[in-house]
């Protein structure tokens, strides 16, 4: 569904690779989790994926479509929730879903349907009529990601979504993750939250100064240390020495 291969991506000329050889493959069906310390190259990775940045090395195929070959039909199989949301202050919910509809091509039968199921879904509806300049940042968030979810895309890909969600937004966007997976559509986000993505990912990949450091399940990941949680194998991947050296 997502073939990322041997991709790269500078900032600065001569400077370091955010991203740095990358070799990716995100199967049909399933939730992806991509996690890794501050600064690893999460977010320029997606970058690269939604078509914001370009590489300077290696190719993005999109649902078989290379998206330096044929961008828009690339980016119509993907909906995408950014990591901050401060744009389109000036519109209201409605107005802004309705402009994604409008973005995605979704039928005026379709979007009336899916725009009124995913707000309430995400307890939204009664927001809608109000401009999103007065919404709270979880608002915000939640309407980005119905506004991703408007055209049904086959890939849904998003950038630590459940930053500034309240418990019970975080349990319906993990709900639709699976639900959305469960429909033949694959998830592909980045999180820091380690013991969301161990319950939530068919596979999990590790990144760490640009380049991935180990991909599987969780059970792969741990190679042979029967039940450690993701967090003691991130860790121990991730070289953090600071623990033990605390007084607890
Ligand atoms: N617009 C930019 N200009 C220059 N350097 C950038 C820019 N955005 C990111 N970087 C650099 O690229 C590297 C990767 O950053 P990126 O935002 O992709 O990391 P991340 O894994 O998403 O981190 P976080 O977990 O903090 O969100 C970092 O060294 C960062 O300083
Ligand atoms: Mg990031």
């Amino acid at each position: 569904m997502l073939k990322l291969d041997k991709v790269s991506k500078m900032y600065a000329k001569g400077g370091v690779r955010a991203v740095d050889g990358l070799s990716l493959d995100v199967r049909p069906g399933e939730v992806f989790g991509f996690i890794g310390p501050n600064g690893a190259g999460k977010t320029t990775t997606i970058k690269l994926i939604t078509g914001i940045l370009s590489p300077d090395e290696g190719s993005i195929i999109i649902g078989g479509v290379p998206i330096d070959n044929d961008p828009i039909a690339a980016k119509r199989k993907l909906g995408y929730v950014p990591d901050a949301q401060d744009a389109y202050d000036r519109l209201t919910g409605l107005e802004y879903l309705n402009f994604m509809c409008d973005m995605y091509g979704v039928s005026s039968a379709d979007r009336a349907r899916r725009v009124r199921a995913l707000s309430e879904r995400f307890e939204l509806s009664g927001a809608l009529s109000g401009v999103v300049k007065g919404y709270s940042r979880g608002m915000k968030q939640k309407l980005a990601l119905i506004g991703a979810l408007v055209h049904n895309p086959p890939l849904w890909i998003l950038d630590e979504p459940m930053v500034g969600l309240d418990p019970h937004a975080v349990h319906v966007i993990k709900r639709q993750m699976r639900a959305h997976c469960a429909a033949g559509n694959t998830v592909f986000f980045s999180t820091h939250v380690l013991d969301v993505a161990e319950r939530l990912c068919d596979r999990i990949g590790i990144l760490q100064k640009g380049r991935l450091i180990a991909v599987g399940t969780l059970d792969e990941l741990r190679s042979g240390e029967t039940g450690a949680s993701l967090e003691k194998v991130f860790l121990e991947l991730t070289g953090d020495s600071a623990e033990g050296d605390w007084d607890e």
